[in-house]
């Protein structure tokens, strides 16, 4: 077990970004690494200050969900101050978990795909997430990738990838950091990303949300809603669950 002052000495001398990361605040535990990097962004700090936590007690997930968040699974939040119109911040929160699924792969070996909006899936069980919340002036985006999270503590359709936190932490800013950076340049770049891992497109899915909706995956657009093809038409998905059929 690494202390904290090691932790974060080991993951600085290896990170080779530009604003990922820098500064990185490290916690043993804490509610959730969202609300640490929230109040930092109130009180001023720059694009790409993280926290990263070895443990949450109140960690959250997407649709108002718990977050499992246990020792052993990283648990990183950065702060984002984007120069775009709000209705494209979603397209931050698609290509963090592009860049998650690249670091992620790079470590664990085995290929990671993506469940819309931002789900991290290996072999069709979930390994991680990303949880975008959006201010007026900043947004926070939260990353939980169970790195090695024993099983039992994990939801039976949850997996662990069984790999090292400082190595993943670090591949994770880089990758995110260069994924979020084509957001405002290159965004077609962040959405061939995305497809390319999708294991949604082109499947029959069901989506819970305020509606229920069942029809084809057909796309995703570049404000990173869902395109799903139904019997009635070419219907928009902003948010909701999808489960594959
Ligand atoms: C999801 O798939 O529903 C998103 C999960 C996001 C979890 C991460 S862990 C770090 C950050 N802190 C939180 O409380 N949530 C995010």
């Amino acid at each position: 077990m690494h202390s904290l002052q090691d932790l974060a000495g080991q993951i600085s001398s290896r990170l080779h970004t530009e604003t990922f990361g820098r500064p990185l605040h490290t916690y043993d535990r804490v509610t959730s690494t969202n609300d640490i990097a929230r109040d930092l962004a109130d009180q001023g700090a720059a694009e790409g200050t993280a926290v990263l936590a070895l443990e949450q007690t109140a960690g959250r997930g997407r649709l108002g969900r718990r977050w499992v968040s246990p020792r052993g699974g990283l648990y990183l939040s950065i702060v984002l101050r984007p120069e775009m119109p709000v209705d494209q911040w979603a397209l931050l929160g698609i290509a963090v978990a592009v860049g998650a699924a690249e670091a992620a792969e790079a470590i664990a070996g085995p290929p990671i795909t993506l469940k819309w909006p931002n789900d991290l899936l290996w072999e069709n069980k979930k390994v991680g997430g990303v949880l975008i919340e959006a201010q007026t002036a900043f947004a926070v985006v939260g990353i939980g990738i169970n790195a090695a999270v024993p099983s039992s503590l994990l939801h039976p359709e949850s997996a662990s990838l069984g790999v090292e936190l400082i190595p993943l932490v670090c591949n994770v800013l880089q990758q995110s950091e260069q994924f979020v950076r084509k957001v405002q340049h290159h965004p077609s770049q962040v959405l061939t990303a995305w497809r390319s891992r999708s294991a949604t497109l082109g499947r029959p899915v069901r989506i819970a949300g305020s509606e229920e909706m069942t029809g084809i995956a057909e796309d995703i657009d570049p404000h990173g809603a869902l395109l799903l093809r139904t019997p009635n038409g070419l219907r928009r998905v902003l948010a909701g669950d999808v489960s594959l059929r």
